[in-house]
């Protein structure tokens, strides 16, 4: 057999996974405990699925420290779909939300809201090119719920404090790109969702956890599969999940858990964050970080170069390093380090080691 060629893999997702998860699953690919079938091949209807669905939400209850009157569920559609889903189950026909815009995502999210009724920004940084946080909220007291994004994937800007919304009024975040990278207060926000394809597994599956009351708000009239209701009443599995994707998501929670949980993963990630900014900040100009100091995310990390001629070789001499997915998203241009829980320090630190020599050729 040839020799395992694994590379530093800071694509934004789908993204690096754990080495640990790829071969617990190849280990088992095509006998899963004893079944003689790949988990590809087992009716999600089994009960080695069950056992897989209910342990993966029980371990994610546990890192998350979800609370007893929210739900989990194992979606499809990824978080593009969520945009529509929550505007459809959460707010009344007539009544407005209010969304905090940092990013494309949060945009995008706005346009997908507004298809289907009011929306009212209550703050935007467009105007400052989505390099910062938000200042002052202007803040609808009758919103149906508040929407930001606390990690803007393209941007690379993060909440680490979550806004507070009005007395009543639910927060709802999409947590795509920092999902269990870090712990956060389940009981401040009202629903909460994520694909998986960044710190979680695979694509194909997205995380909703939704509290009691607002699973309770979706109209009778919507269809199945846009219905929180049905969705949750039925444990995901009104029509058949992703159950593959299930599978990998619950063995990266396992490794989290094992990891030390979200405490010792976000000291990590920090760790990992740490060593790119400074090496962007000692560089004396020659790398710029596109997000302003204090809204910096821990997860995704662009930069530009002094010429779009430089980031063109800096992404091609990266690559045959093995250093691959550096190429930021065209919306923002030059680089982009997604650093998301599965990278470890020693890729980080080899980024930073490729980055130093590059300045020395071409600075
Ligand atoms: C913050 C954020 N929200 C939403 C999405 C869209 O997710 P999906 O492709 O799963 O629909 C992404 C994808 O990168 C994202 O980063």
């Amino acid at each position: 057999m040839s020799e395992l060629k694994r590379v530093y893999n800071f694509n934004p997702g789908p993204a690096v996974l754990p080495l640990e998860v790829l071969q617990a699953a190849q280990a088992e690919l095509l006998d899963y405990k004893g079944t003689g079938m790949s988990v590809m091949e087992i009716s999600h209807r089994s009960k080695e699925f069950e056992g897989i669905i209910q342990t993966a939400e029980a371990d994610l209850r546990d890192l998350l420290g979800i609370p007893s009157n929210y739900k989990v569920m194992f979606l499809q559609g990824g978080a593009t779909l969520q945009f529509a889903m929550v505007p459809m189950n959460l707010r009344a026909a007539g009544a407005s939300a209010d969304y905090i815009v940092t990013g494309s995502w949060s945009k995008t999210a706005v346009k997908e809201a507004k298809k289907l009724g009011a929306v009212h920004i209550a703050a935007s940084t467009e105007a400052d090119g989505f390099n910062c946080l938000p200042g002052r909220l202007d803040l609808d007291p009758k919103a149906a719920y508040l929407h930001f994004t606390s990690n803007e994937t393209i941007h690379g800007v993060e909440f680490f404090n979550e806004p507070t919304p009005p007395d009543g009024v639910p927060l709802v975040c999409d947590a795509s790109s920092d999902f269990i990278s870090r712990p956060i207060d389940v009981s401040k926000y009202a629903l909460i969702y994520a694909g998986a394809q960044k710190n979680a597994g695979p694509s194909g599956v997205t995380m909703v956890i939704a509290r009691d009351d607002m699973i309770a708000r979706a109209p009778e009239n919507l269809p199945v599969m846009l219905d929180y209701k049905t969705l949750a009443e039925s444990g995901s599995l009104h029509n058949t999940p992703p159950s593959f994707a299930i599978y990998i998501v619950g063995l990266v929670f396992k490794w989290v858990k094992k990891m030390g949980g979200l405490a010792a993963i976000e000291k990590l990630n920090r760790s990992k964050a740490d060593v790119i900014y400074k090496a962007i900040d000692e560089s004396g100009g020659f790398y710029r970080g596109h997000a302003k100091p204090e809204a910096r995310s821990i997860m995704n990390i662009p930069f530009r170069l002094p010429s779009e001629q430089l980031e063109e070789t800096f992404a091609k001499e990266a690559k045959s390093a093995g250093l691959i997915g550096l190429k930021g998203h065209r919306s923002v241009g030059g680089m982009r380090a997604s650093i998301y829980n599965a990278m470890t320090l020693e890729g980080a630190q080899e980024l930073v080691k490729f980055m130093k020599e590059f300045q020395k050729k071409n600075g």
